[in-house]
């Protein structure tokens, strides 16, 4: 059922507005936008949708097409780890005598590494301000940092903000290459030739499970070691002559290694590379693999299948620990590609 269905049949009416945001897949650049680093997102096919009318003040009706009952919430209350608390943090951007109506259908598989929650937030923040006419809504970085402080403030994941922006600025099929420090970002236009094609692992994850924030406190330490600027600002040789313990070392060269592929992976993409681009995929998850210790042996299998199956190359995408991998074909090999890959690993779920 669409949103816009939805929300008629849960409050009688028709919505004053409806909001498609995209999820995306990362292409490269992994880990690196909490460290002021470079990221290459591309936003994908499975989206959000959101249908929404203001409502009584303080308060919100969230219905959702993926579970049952709605959620009544004052937007004066705290996140309870409902599937509801994301439109909810997005709401309270704006101020809390609104009032709100949301139905909502997400395409976009949770804790997978596409960006659902961003894709809720951001498509949330941008609806509610054009109903309230809201200046925040004409401004993809002011829309990004908002939705990230819902994540991180609200919500408590202590997530970077690439997703927010890929989301807030990108159309399905459109990728950019952002600088996480300033927010300043280039569209950089994929060759038509090339598919980027997405599996899912079946392992699902959430940023606050501890991982993502162990990784983080750990680029933290490795940073403060080389002299206290974000990890991005070093390269490998000052890296090399740095006292840093080997789990500190591993993790600060997975991040400074994979910063370098995100303009290497840009160029190769305006040259139309396709091998070039496979082996910094390739590069990308053997540093997540092997130094920053994110993937799983089930995502190993998966990439090594994409593999031997023909793809350029391929590699884990999103914050890790499950999730989703990415794997560069070509349109006039795809067919075949994904029969070989079928064949070879039945049970894993094509995306997009
Ligand atoms: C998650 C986070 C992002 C980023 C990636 C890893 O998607 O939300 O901010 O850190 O992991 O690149």
């Amino acid at each position: 059922m669409t949103a816009h269905d939805l929300f008629l049949l849960s409050f009688g009416e028709a919505p004053q507005a409806v909001q498609t945001t995209p999820g995306r897949v990362n292409l490269v650049g992994e880990h690196t936008d909490y460290n002021g680093g470079m990221v290459l997102p591309m936003a994908i096919n499975p989206h959000v949708d959101i249908a929404i009318s203001i409502g009584p003040p303080g308060r919100a009706s969230i219905a959702s097409a993926q579970f049952e009952t709605a959620s009544e919430r004052r937007l004066d209350e705290r996140a309870n780890g409902d599937w509801s608390d994301y439109v909810l943090g997005a709401l309270r951007t704006y101020a809390e005598t609104f009032g709100w109506r949301v139905a909502i259908d997400s395409q976009i598989p949770h804790g997978s590494g596409l960006s659902s929650s961003a894709a809720i937030t951001v498509g949330v923040i941008k609806a509610a301000g054009k109903l309230v006419g809201d200046k925040l809504h004409d401004d993809a970085r002011k829309i990004a940092r908002a939705a990230q402080s819902v994540e991180n403030d609200f919500i408590g994941v202590p997530c970077g903000i690439m997703d927010q922006m890929a989301v807030a600025v990108l159309n399905a099929g459109e990728c950019m290459m952002l600088d996480t420090q300033t927010l300043d970002f280039d569209a950089v236009s994929i060759p038509p030739a090339w598919r980027f094609v997405v599996h899912h692992s079946g392992v699902y994850r959430r940023l606050n499970e501890g991982r993502y924030a162990d990784r983080q406190a750990e680029c933290e330490s490795a940073a403060l070691k080389l002299g206290g600027k974000p990890l991005c600002s070093y390269d490998l040789v000052s890296l090399e002559a740095a006292s840093l313990s080997d789990l500190e070392r591993r993790r600060a060269r997975h991040v400074i290694s994979e910063n370098l592929r995100v303009p290497a992976a840009r160029s190769a993409i305006l040259s139309e590379d396709a091998p070039l681009f496979g082996r910094l995929m390739d590069d990308s998850h053997a540093s997540m693999r092997d130094d920053f210790s994110i993937t799983t042996s089930t995502i190993d299998k998966i990439v090594s299948v994409a593999r031997s199956s023909g793809a350029f190359g391929s590699r884990m995408t999103g914050g890790g620990f499950g999730g989703c991998v990415v794997s560069l074909v070509l349109a006039c090999e795809l067919d075949a590609w994904r029969k070989r890959f079928e064949r070879a690993a039945p049970m894993v779920r094509f995306v997009c």
